[in-house]
């Protein structure tokens, strides 16, 4: 007998709200200090301000330096983390406090998948028992659980009979297979991506985004799909967000970011995607951008890249740019934007997804 606790109906979306809507979120990590009495001096900005959706059946890649936020942002989503502030609403229902049991169904329908199968696989347990946990909490039957396990492998292009094998016998990818196998099992809407193919050669590395693919197409899944490079999210994504020390700057359907980037940042990105090595099948990445990020704890006033920036201005150091809607849906965060006629910047409109404490000057070009 299962010992699930019920699963509650989840409502459907309102007509027209996205799957997916994140409004201005932040989520600040205590910085504490003190032997005997734990004294808060300061926060961590991790994710602060962002405003992004998602439709159904879309996928949304996330890029950014190594430190800037994303992790932060979809645990955030997954509410495996709260949010300091701001709203999530998943479905048109506002998940942002929603207590055990109202997330019950959120927790089926959006499901993870790590950068590092081998950490996130319990190595006790042999692949069957990995995949029957998911299983049973979505109630199927005990009769059923094996030959539903065995569909699951074949589905992400691993041998049935591998049900009793235990994580450690299989190579990286197979090992991302399995995690892949094991979202599914809820049978999930959303499936949040953080960099799994990071961890894989590079030759792997194709393998499971075409598998991610085909099984986007065949069970109408969404996704969120975080990368640190534009490399790896250029095929998959029909749009793209770039995040900078907790911030996006900018935001566009997928093919406009690589052939127009407006934002330095994004351009700094671009610059640096890996070169392919023919010597150790794996790719050399340049160094992005010249200089450290700063400290997430005291982040840099007006524009957080102006002290990495070739174009920053005094009013870069100032005034935080508002994020501005260009042509079809393209939005930037900068005083200067690049590869934007002065027609487009002068019809181009703040937007709602702005952060909060953005400055009332609009971009000058
Ligand atoms: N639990 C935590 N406590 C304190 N700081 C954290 C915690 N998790 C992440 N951070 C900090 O938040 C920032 C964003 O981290 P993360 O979301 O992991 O970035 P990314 O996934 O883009 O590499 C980093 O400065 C990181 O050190
Ligand atoms: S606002 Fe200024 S510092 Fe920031 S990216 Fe644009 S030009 Fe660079
Ligand atoms: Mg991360």
């Amino acid at each position: 007998m299962s010992n699930a606790a019920p699963t509650i109906e989840q409502p459907p979306p309102r007509d027209g709200s996205p799957l997916l809507d994140v409004e201005h979120v932040r989520v600040l990590f205590p910085v504490k200090s003190g032997t005997l009495i734990d004294r808060k001096v300061g926060a961590v900005h991790a994710v602060d301000d962002v405003s992004l959706q998602l439709r159904e059946g879309e996928t949304l890649g996330i890029v950014g330096e190594s430190g800037c936020g994303k992790t932060t942002l979809i645990r955030t989503i997954a509410r495996l983390i709260d949010a300091t502030s701001g709203a999530i609403h998943f479905r048109g229902q506002d998940i942002t406090k929603a207590g055990r049991r109202e997330l019950q169904p959120v927790r089926r329908e959006v499901q993870m998948v790590f950068q590092d199968p081998q950490a996130s696989l319990n190595p006790r347990k042999r692949v069957g028992q990995i995949l029957t946990t998911p299983l049973r909490l979505r109630k199927i039957p005990r009769d059923r659980l094996e030959s539903e396990s065995r569909q699951l492998l074949t589905r992400v292009g691993l041998h049935p009979e591998h049900l009793n094998r235990y994580p450690h016998e299989f190579s990286g990818g197979q090992r991302q297979r399995i995690g892949v196998a094991r979202a599914l099992a809820l049978d999930p809407r959303l499936i949040l991506l953080d960099e799994p193919v990071s961890a894989l050669d590079v030759s792997i590395q194709a393998q499971v985004i075409n598998l991610l693919d085909e099984l986007q197409d065949a069970l109408q899944l969404s996704y969120i799909f975080v990368a640190h490079d534009l490399s790896v999210v250029r095929h998959v994504s029909d749009r793209i967000a770039v995040m900078y020390l907790g911030k996006l700057m900018e935001i566009s359907p997928a093919e406009a970011l690589y052939t127009k980037p407006i934002h330095p940042y994004t351009s700094a990105l671009l610059a640096a995607i890996p070169i392919p090595d023919p010597h150790e099948n794996r790719s050399r990445t340049r160094p992005l951008v010249s200089g450290e990020p700063p400290n997430p704890i005291h982040p840099p006033s007006g524009c957080r890249f102006h002290t990495r920036c070739p174009r920053a201005t005094e009013v870069c150091r100032t005034v935080e740019p508002q994020l501005t809607e260009y042509s079809g849906g393209h939005l930037a965060a900068c005083h200067h934007p690049q590869h934007v006629s002065a027609q487009e910047i002068e019809r181009a409109t703040r937007s709602p997804a702005s952060p909060l404490t953005a400055g009332d000057q609009a971009p000058a070009g």
